[in-house]
């Protein structure tokens, strides 16, 4: 099984990634957990790139370098660790791009599909959490915090993002397991629907 979570910078995916690894550890699953862009030494350079260089990048340069992360994410870790028997936990995947570069940067929902079409065939996630707190409740958490290159763009660019996801999700529609939860509620809340929606899928749809 392969649940991902997704949701602008501070919608608490994190936080939702570990309580559930622990949750279905403690009932006797073997899970392993991820991120994107990460979980290889080159996805991991790449991020270092995304996430910290100085210098402005092309749109469609972020989106291939997000994209060269992930096919290495994909093939090294996430495929055979799925061929093995583990509940594969990612924390972001390719709806990531389709929200953010989509969405946020203004590439368009539809060519961001197109471009991520290869890990949409190759891997396209069981379940897929969208963690959706209010902007005024994001603009909050990121007060305190040292800010990466993306969560510098601000909050007028999370609002495009959160569209992106929106957009997304509506266009998914009886074709994938989105599931939307209020990311206002407490960590203990939104712990629960994920616990209960994954212990459900594993008993009634899984196959
Ligand atoms: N439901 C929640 N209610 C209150 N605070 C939360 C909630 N979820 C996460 N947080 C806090 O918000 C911050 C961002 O959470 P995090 O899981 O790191 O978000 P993300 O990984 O989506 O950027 C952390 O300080 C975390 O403890
Ligand atoms: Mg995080």
């Amino acid at each position: 099984m392969f649940i991902t979570f997704e949701g602008i910078d501070g919608s608490g995916k994190s936080t939702q990634c570990q309580l559930l690894k622990d949750s279905l550890e403690d009932i006797g699953y073997k899970v392993f957990m991820t991120r994107e862009p990460g979980g290889t030494k080159i996805a991991e350079a790449i991020r270092n790139i995304l996430l910290h260089i100085d210098e402005p990048i092309e749109a469609m340069t972020e989106v291939f370098l997000y994209c060269a992360a992930r096919n290495e994410h994909l093939e090294k870790i996430i495929l055979p660790k799925l061929a093995e028997g583990y509940i594969v936990i990612s924390d972001r995947f390719f709806d990531s791009t389709i929200a953010y570069q989509g969405g946020g940067r203004g590439l368009g929902i539809d060519k961001m599909k197109e471009i991520n079409s290869i890990f949409i065939e190759k891997a396209t996630p069981d379940l897929a959490f969208f963690i959706d707190p209010d902007l005024s409740t994001i603009e909050k958490r990121m007060e305190n915090k040292e800010l990466d290159r993306i969560e510098k763009e601000g909050i007028e660019f999370m609002a495009k993002v959160r569209k992106g996801y929106l957009d997304l999700i509506e266009s998914q529609k009886n074709i994938r397991n989105f599931m939307t939860i209020d990311g206002d509620l407490s960590i203990k809340e939104i712990s629960e629907i994920v616990l209960k929606r994954v212990e459900d899928f594993l008993e009634n749809d899984r196959g």
